[in-house]
C-alpha cells in the first residue's frame, strides 16, 4: 500500500521521539521511500545515527552543511515528497506551522510542501487540553493537515491523560488511510507514451553522434502525467535523470531503437508525447572497428531516419498525440506544417531565440499551436510547462 511513496517523517524534540525509530522502520518495511527531517532539539532525543541507519539515508537537519556548504532544498523536497508525516509534533512545531515560522528545515519544508501533511502531536495532558493549541490543530485541520489523534495513557511526566503519540502502527493504519482515500484523478485509466531525451547513433565502437537534449521536459511530462493518474511509459534516450514516480522507463539507444518501441507500445496506449530529440540522420554503415584517422578528410554517408511522430500519427484514430518544435527560425511555419504533416493534435514549439528556453536548463517558454491557433505562455520552470501540455491534452481528449 506504501509501496513506493516518498515520505518524509519529521521528528520534533519531544520525548516521543524514540517511537520515530520504530515508525520510520514500518514506513520502510511497507515500501515506503524516507527521508527523515529532524528539529535541532529532536537530536537530543533520538540519534541521526539510529534514523539514518533505519531509513538508510542521512538525516537532515540543517539549511546547508557547513562543512561544505551543500544547500538541503526544502523546495525541492517539498516537491519529492507524497506526505510529510510530522511524528512526533511538538506543541511549539504546530504553533509554527499554524503561524508561517520558518526557523529550521522542517518549517521551511512544511510552507514548501506541495505533498498531503499529517501530524501526531505529543505532549503533556495540559499542554495539549490548552485552547491555544486546540485552537492551532483546529485551524491545521481546516488547512487540510491531517491530525492523527493522540491516546490517552500514562505520559512522561508521570501524569494520565491525552497527549501520548499515538503508536507507530496505528500511525501506520491513519497514513495508508489518507493515501487510500485520494480520489480518482483526471487521468486515471488513461494510457501515455513519452518519447525523452537525445538518440545517440554509433559511427564506429568508440564514435557517435547525439544532440544536446536532456531529456529534462520530457521527463517532467511523464512526471506529470503519473501525478494524475495515468500509466507512463516513458521512452527515453541517453539522460542522467532518475525515473520519474511511478513511471515505466524504457531505455533505447538509437532513433532506430526507439522508433520500434514507440511503435510497440503505441498499440496499447491512449495517447502520446513525442518530446525526444529524434537524430534525423544515423550513419550509413557502423565500422566495426574503431576508424583510423589519417591526413585526409573524412565522410561520413548518413541516410534518413524513421520519424517516429509521423508513423504513430498514422495510426492516430481518435487518440491523442503530441509534437515537439525546438526552432531557430521560421517557427510558427515550421511548427504548423509539423502539426499536419504528423497529424499532430498540437505541436509545443519553443524557440531557441527565447532566453531561458530549450536544453539543458529548467524553464522553458513554449507557445502551444493546434488547428485554432497559438496559445504563447510565459517563462516557466518545465514542471510548470508540463502542466500547461498535461492540462491542454485533457482538453483535447475525445
Ligand atoms: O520534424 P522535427 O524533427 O522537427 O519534429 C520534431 C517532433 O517530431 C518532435 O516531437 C520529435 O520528438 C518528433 N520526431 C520523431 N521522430 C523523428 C524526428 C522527430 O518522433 N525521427
Amino acid at each position: 500500500m506504501l509501496n513506493g511513496k516518498h515520505i518524509i517523517l519529521g521528528i520534533t524534540g519531544s520525548i516521543a521521539a524514540y517511537k520515530a525509530a520504530m515508525l520510520c522502520r514500518l514506513l520502510v518495511k511497507e515500501g515506503a521511500e524516507v527521508r527523515v527531517i529532524m528539529t535541532p532539539l529532536a537530536k537530543q532525543f533520538i540519534t541521526p545515527l539510529t534514523m539514518a541507519t533505519l531509513s538508510k539515508h542521512p538525516i537532515l537537519v540543517e539549511f546547508f552543511n557547513p562543512e561544505n556548504g551543500e544547500w538541503n532544498s526544502h523546495v525541492s523536497l517539498g516537491e519529492w515528497a507524497d506526505m510529510l508525516l510530522i511524528a512526533p509534533a511538538t506543541a511549539n512545531t504546530l504553533a509554527k506551522m499554524t503561524t508561517g515560522i520558518a526557523d529550521n528545515l522542517l518549517l521551511t519544508t512544511y510552507l514548501s510542501a506541495r505533498s498531503k501533511v499529517a501530524v501526531a502531536p505529543a505532549m503533556d495532558l495540559d499542554m495539549y487540553a490548552h485552547i491555544t493549541t486546540q485552537q492551532n490543530l483546529k485551524t491545521l485541520a481546516q488547512r487540510g493537515v491531517a491530525i492523527i489523534e493522540p491516546g490517552a495513557g500514562e505520559l512522561a511526566s508521570g501524569l494520565v491523560g491525552k497527549g501520548r503519540m499515538a503508536e507507530p502502527e496505528e500511525i501506520i493504519e491513519q497514513v495508508k488511510a489518507i493515501f487510500a482515500a485520494e480520489k480518482p484523478q483526471s487521468l486515471t485509466g488513461k494510457r501515455y507514451i513519452v518519447t525523452a531525451g537525445a538518440t545517440i547513433e554509433p559511427i564506429d565502437p568508440v564514435r557517435y553522434i547525439t544532440n544536446h537534449s536532456t531529456g529534462k521536459m520530457g521527463y517532467a511530462i511523464a512526471e506529470e502525467l503519473a501525478r494524475r493518474g495515468a500509466e507512463v511509459k516513458l521512452i527515453s534516450g541517453r539522460t542522467n535523470l532518475p525515473v520519474p514516480q511511478g513511471v515505466k522507463r524504457i531505455d533505447v539507444v538509437t532513433a532506430e531503437d526507439m522508433y520500434n518501441a514507440s511503435v510497440r507500445e503505441w498499440t496499447e496506449a491512449d495517447g502520446g508525447v513525442m518530446c525526444a530529440a529524434v537524430a534525423d540522420y544515423t550513419p550509413m554503415y557502423v565500422a566495426d572497428r574503431k576508424l583510423k584517422k589519417s591526413d585526409d578528410d573524412l565522410k561520413i554517408e548518413l541516410r534518413r531516419t524513421k520519424d517516429i511522430a509521423k508513423e504513430l500519427g498514422e495510426n492516430k484514430g481518435q487518440r491523442t498525440l503530441v509534437g515537439f518544435a525546438l526552432e531557430t527560425d521560421n517557427e510558427e511555419a515550421n511548427a504548423e506544417g509539423k502539426l499536419q504533416r504528423k497529424n499532430l493534435d498540437f505541436v509545443v514549439l519553443n524557440s531557441l531565440r527565447d532566453k531561458g528556453a530549450g536544453f539543458a536548463g529548467d524553464t522553458n517558454k513554449i507557445t502551444i499551436i493546434d488547428s485554432n491557433g497559438r496559445e504563447e505562455h510565459p517563462l516557466m520552470s518545465k514542471r510548470d510547462v508540463a502542466a500547461v501540455i498535461v492540462d491542454k491534452i485533457e482538453k483535447v481528449i475525445r
